[in-house]
């Protein structure tokens, strides 16, 4: 038996963020960073409540760590909100998520409202039962997977994304778009989660470019949110796989941003599950015959599979040269000395990630050490 279950209210499009004016009289409490603190969307989004005693903890940063996660309980703690809003990117809400289910489970907060607006269209956090909390001293990534962690509501409101950098606005599309194609490809894959992750793929193909060359493009923004929600719940239903294995170590170990990371990978992930070893079409791989799917749907010519996967990979390397995104590790500030120490910590890691139970092909640790030598530069 198989279930299929999207427990969260998504509140969406033009001025979606007026959802917030139905809070009253609350204490609220709003996990961020810096940047929105400073910016003033963390104040704008204060003023959509009503009459609300609201105070703001805006510590979060980049690859949020077990150390701010406890911080921010412990504020929790004496504050005792009744509403918790994350706004941001990933972090801000991962970071959020675990913070929230802490003051659930020790605080006696158990009712506490969490709402999750997200900034960047990238991870689909907002939707997703995960949160990703790094251990700085050891220098890796814990996705935390539980239902407990999923918001009450999302708010998608495209016009916070604007301000969002080309650069973040790349990471992260190519964020959605991995979340798509492992989902996709996943052992745990189902009609459902293909339904959603087919329309995330067809929008971000489309729409990252335009949010890219002009990031006040709405239309181009509002269809990126909607691609990188889509993403979220098809791969909160059917996980992902060693793309992300592999790059929540290289997160955690050389701090590359998680989007620009799953880029790197993603040309030569496919390549690995796709596994086209010979021409004859009954030794294709599920994952060869899907992918090549996807390049039909986003207009690529795919006259074959073997065509259809070479022509996706093609595709996706040609974005991350429009985007102006490093192909390898070494472009991307790897020290390859450290690279080469670590390289075997790396795929023994990548191994025990959760994601990589339900990669369409079991890896072993060598397979993984061929994907990084590919990546290397
Ligand atoms: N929970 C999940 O399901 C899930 C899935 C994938 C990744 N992740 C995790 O999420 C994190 C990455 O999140 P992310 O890619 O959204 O980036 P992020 O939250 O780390 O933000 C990256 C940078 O972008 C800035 N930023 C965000 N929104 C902005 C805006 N509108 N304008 C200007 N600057 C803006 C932030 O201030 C920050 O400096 C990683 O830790 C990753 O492992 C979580
Ligand atoms: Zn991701």
């Amino acid at each position: 038996m198989k279930k299929f279950n999207v427990n969260i209210e998504i509140y969406f499009g033009e001025d979606s963020l007026s959802k917030l004016s139905e809070i009253t009289d609350k204490k609220v409490f709003i996990v961020t960073d810096s940047f929105m603190e400073k910016s003033g969307v963390a104040n704008k989004i204060s003023k959509r409540l009503n009459n609300c005693k609201v105070s703001i903890f805006s510590e979060i940063v980049p690859d949020p760590s077990i150390e701010i996660v406890t911080k921010g309980v412990d504020i929790i703690l004496k504050e005792k909100p009744e509403v918790i809003i994350a706004i941001g990117g990933g972090s801000a809400i991962d970071a959020a998520k675990a913070i929230v289910d802490f003051a659930r489970k020790v605080g006696n907060l158990s009712n506490v409202q969490f709402i999750a607006i997200p900034t960047t269209s990238g991870t689909g956090s907002e939707v997703t039962s995960f949160s990703v909390i790094t251990d700085n001293e050891k220098g890796v990534k814990y996705p935390l997977v539980s239902d407990d962690l999923l918001p009450n509501i999302a708010i998608l409101d495209a016009e916070l994304v604007k301000t969002a950098p080309d650069f973040i606005t790349a990471d992260t599309g190519m964020d959605v778009i991995t979340h798509g194609l492992e989902a996709y490809v996943s052992k745990n894959a189902t009609d459902f989660s293909d339904a959603l992750a087919e329309k995330a793929l067809i929008l971000a193909f489309e729409y990252l470019p335009k949010a890219y060359k002009n990031g006040q493009d709405l239309i181009a923004r509002e269809k990126m949110h909607t691609a990188s929600c889509l993403a979220g719940i098809a791969f909160n239903q059917a996980s992902l796989g060693i793309n992300h294995s592999i790059a929540h170590v290289l997160g955690g170990k050389f701090h590359i941003p998680h989007g620009r990371a799953n880029a790197i990978l993603l040309p030569y992930v496919i390549d690995y599950n796709a596994d086209i070893v010979s021409y004859d079409t009954r030794d294709f791989t599920l994952s060869a015959k899907k992918y090549c799917h996807i390049a039909k749907l986003i207009g690529l010519s795919a006259n074959n599979i073997r065509m259809g996967v070479k022509n996706l990979i093609s595709e996706i390397k040609q974005m991350q040269k429009t985007m102006k995104l490093p192909v390898t590790l070494k472009a991307a500030g790897v020290d390859l000395d450290s690279l080469k120490l670590l390289k075997d910590e790396i795929a023994r890691i990548a191994m025990e990630d959760v994601c990589t139970i339900s990669n369409p092909k079991a890896p072993t640790k060598e397979d993984i050490l061929r994907i990084l030598e590919r990546v290397r530069g």
